[in-house]
């Protein structure tokens, strides 16, 4: 941290303040899952790539995400309010206030991976159908040999290891094959807790931890693949 004083500089808006490192601590890695409930393991490198390959993430990428207009389908006004919804709610912590250090440092690296040219809102299209038969209608008949890689992509970062998303575990896949086809995918479209959960109240049935994947994170074949792929293993 550096600490500019006014007298030395003629913008007014870059003194008095600190001027935050650019760094990905607060991006990935264990100061980053810090951010979130004691023994919380995502990051934001889980669920959000930084420009490199994306890897099947349920979140948007994060380049070129810091000067949009909005964030979350229009519901998070500021870039700090996109991220405390996901402090708050998938890794459980509290939320970050303008002035905190690592907020500061965060904002800086977010900033640096993206153009100031970069405005539009990106659109928050999750896929929300009546219940849980619906879902193993429209995801019926995929391929179990073409699911194995997929899953591992998409799945296996969180359910492989038994990664903590708040205080909650990930459950080994040989525990997701008796949900059924219908929870299985129901659960991938519309999981998260609010603020975050796409299809909140009472009609929620999906309501922990896990991060939602929408249609253009994860599409329809690959999910069919990847829950007949659960299915037969
Ligand atoms: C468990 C998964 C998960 C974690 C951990 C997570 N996010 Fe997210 N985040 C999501 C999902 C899913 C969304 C919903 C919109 C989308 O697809 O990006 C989202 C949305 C966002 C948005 C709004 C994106 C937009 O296009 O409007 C921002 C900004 C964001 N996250 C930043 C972060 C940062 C920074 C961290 C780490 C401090 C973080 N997220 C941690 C899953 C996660
Ligand atoms: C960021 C980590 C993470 C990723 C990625 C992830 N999961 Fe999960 N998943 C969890 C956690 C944690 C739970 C337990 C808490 C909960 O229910 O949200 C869970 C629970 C589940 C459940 C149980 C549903 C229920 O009704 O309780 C299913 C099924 C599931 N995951 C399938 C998947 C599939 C399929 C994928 C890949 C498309 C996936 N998950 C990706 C973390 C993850």
């Amino acid at each position: 941290m550096r600490y500019i004083p006014c007298a030395l500089l003629t913008f007014a808006a870059a003194c008095g303040s600190s001027d935050p490192e650019v760094s990905a601590r607060y991006y990935t890695g264990t100061d980053s899952a810090a951010l979130g409930a004691a023994g919380n393991q995502a990051d934001c490198a889980t669920c959000h790539d930084n420009g490199d390959a994306k890897r099947g993430r349920s979140g948007n990428s994060l380049a070129n995400i810091a000067y949009r207009a909005s964030f979350k389908g229009g519901s998070a006004p500021a870039l700090i309010d996109g991220v405390n919804a996901c402090v708050t709610g998938w890794m459980g912590g509290s939320a970050l206030t303008a002035t905190d250090e690592s907020w500061l440092e965060l904002e800086a690296y977010l900033q640096s991976i993206s153009d100031p040219a970069v405005t539009t809102a990106n659109p928050l299209a999750p896929e929300v159908l009546a219940d849980d038969a619906a879902y193993a209608t429209a995801y019926a008949g995929g391929d179990a040999a073409a699911g194995a890689a997929k899953y591992t992509a998409s799945c296996g970062s969180c359910h492989d290891g038994a990664r903590k998303v708040g205080t909650v575990a990930s459950y080994p896949k040989s525990a997701l094959k008796a949900f059924g086809a219908g929870r299985i995918a129901q659960k991938v479209r519309t999981a998260g807790p609010p603020p975050s959960s796409m299809a909140a109240g009472a009609t929620d049935t999906t309501p922990g931890p896990m991060p939602f994947f929408e249609p253009s994170d994860l599409s329809a074949q690959d999910l069919k693949d990847i829950v007949a792929h659960i299915l037969a293993s």
